[in-house]
């Protein structure tokens, strides 16, 4: 398989995907939710892995002025989080649906720009060193394709300012790995193959924690 034909599977299977029930395949703990409880879902993953890591995250900056970016921020549980707490969220997904979704549930929230991408870079964003802290969380797991997850690295990479943090999870449990096509079970990466990701990327892998598990998060701090 292509990595064109990989990064238009990935488009098409998450379109699909939000358009049967989005919000159940963001977060498969349910298949119905309300506004109230999906939203508050994605606080919880705020409260979890970004209130209790300010001193990493936010290193003396005031969250209100800190420019942040999302990647694959699916119909908005988590943006919407994070839009309250951080003055400017920036947020890509490869899908077109999710995108529009985001939109309509962000619609009141004027410091939040949503954007659909490739499935692979983030070309459409600008401003070289200027974003203050990344974040993913429950995406790089779904991607079939360890070099288009590279690729997000080194692009963070470009956009964040020397010293700013990208959190974010992996799949790490090398037998949940399928098949190039498949865009529910990504590819896992070993701790060395994280480390050396971080390496080429201009990163320090500063912390790791669940190398070998489906929840893998690394903390790459950007090289000054
Ligand atoms: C399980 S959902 C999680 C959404 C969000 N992170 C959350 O926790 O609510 C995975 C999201 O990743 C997006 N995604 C999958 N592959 C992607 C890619 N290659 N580039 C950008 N987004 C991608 C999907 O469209 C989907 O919205």
């Amino acid at each position: 398989m292509t990595l064109e034909e990989q990064l238009k599977k990935m488009q098409r299977d998450w379109d699909q995907r939000a358009l049967e029930n989005a919000r159940h395949w963001v977060n498969t703990e349910r298949e119905e939710w309300t506004d109230d409880e999906f939203f508050r879902s994605g606080q919880r993953t705020v409260e979890e892995e970004i209130l209790t890591d300010m001193i990493n995250i936010c290193q003396g900056k005031d969250p209100k002025r800190m420019k942040v970016l999302e990647i694959g921020c699916g119909a908005g549980r988590v943006t919407r989080a994070l839009a309250d707490l951080f003055g400017e969220v920036w947020a890509v997904d490869v899908s077109r649906e999710m995108i529009r979704q985001a939109g309509t549930a962000l619609a009141a929230y004027a410091n939040v720009r949503l954007i659909q991408n490739n499935g692979m870079d983030l070309s459409a964003i600008a401003g070289d060193g200027t974003f203050d802290f990344a974040f993913s969380s429950i995406v790089f797991q779904h991607i079939p394709s360890r070099e288009v997850i590279e690729n997000y690295v080194h692009e963070v990479s470009r956009l964040l300012a020397p010293g700013a943090l990208f959190k974010f999870q992996v799949q790490g449990d090398r037998s949940l790995e399928t098949s190039p096509g498949d865009t529910w079970l990504g590819v896992a990466f070993s701790d060395e193959e994280a480390v050396g990701m971080a390496g080429r990327c201009g990163f320090e892998p500063r912390y790791r924690h669940g190398a070998g598990e489906q929840y893998f998060w690394l903390w790459f701090f950007k090289k000054p």
